[in-house]
């Protein structure tokens, strides 16, 4: 049987702020606990995630846009929950928070840290260790080099074989990306949809089968601004 490590060690805990936005995250949060993504763990299990609160739809809304520019802070896991969860995780017994044509639910998500990567398991809402190296590299084309600054990076992967089609991937895709901007609007998060990266390396670094495909890469952080 795997052996499943529960990450439960905090590096940092922070337990007040000075606006009364940032009292109230901490009081919802209670501990904001900063897990180590290096690969030591072949499972982490993440919290329950928030189900209410956040930014009002609007305001986000007014306030989406692209950010090519991160600070290298670290994010704590329950917004890394909350993240995840918005982005393609179950709302419902056998749905999700992201609508897909004729149900289907071809894809999934992968998440690049620096030092190791993970699948997104959405039923379990854990993260499950594919690779233990950097393979951001393998995320970089034409000098983008402000995605090693980002603490993590959503990679969104199809199953072409499940699909509807793969327009209808791409065109899910697309509410997976709109979440992730919108949730990261409200977690005064940076984010960014990007395809200037190596499918092909990534898709061995990752080790998808021949019928899975990379359609879009999140680039989320610390905006430095
Ligand atoms: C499908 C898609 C692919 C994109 N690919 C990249 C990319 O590879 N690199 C990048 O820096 N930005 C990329 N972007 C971000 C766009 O540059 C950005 O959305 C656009 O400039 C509009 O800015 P805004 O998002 O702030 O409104 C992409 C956006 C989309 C929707």
């Amino acid at each position: 049987m795997r052996n499943v490590l529960l990450i439960g060690i905090a590096i940092f805990a922070f337990t007040g702020c000075s606006s009364p936005k940032n009292e109230k995250a901490s009081q919802e949060s209670k501990v904001l606990e900063y897990v180590d993504f290096n690969g030591a763990a072949e499972e982490i299990a993440l919290p329950t995630p928030d189900k209410e609160g956040g930014m009002a739809l609007l305001e986000a809304v007014n306030k989406r846009k692209s950010t090519k520019e991160f600070k290298t802070e670290k994010l704590d896991i329950q917004t890394i929950s909350n993240l995840l969860w918005v982005a393609n995780g179950f709302n419902r017994e056998d749905k999700r928070t992201v609508p897909t044509a004729q149900n289907k639910q071809e894809l999934e998500l992968y998440v690049v840290f620096k030092d190791a990567a993970y699948f997104y398991d959405a039923k379990e809402h854990s993260l499950v260790l594919v690779a233990k190296n950097d393979i951001r590299p393998d995320l970089i084309l034409y000098n983008q080099t402000y995605v090693n600054d980002a603490f993590l990076n959503i990679l969104i992967v199809a199953d072409l074989e499940l699909a509807a089609s793969r327009d209808a991937a791409l065109m899910d895709a697309g509410f997976i990306g709109q979440n992730i901007y919108l949730y990261s609007v409200s977690a005064d998060l940076g984010a960014v949809a990007r395809v200037s990266f190596n499918a092909d390396a990534l898709k061995e670094d990752l080790k998808l089968k021949e019928n899975q495909e990379i359609l879009l890469n999140l680039t989320v952080g610390v905006p430095n601004n």
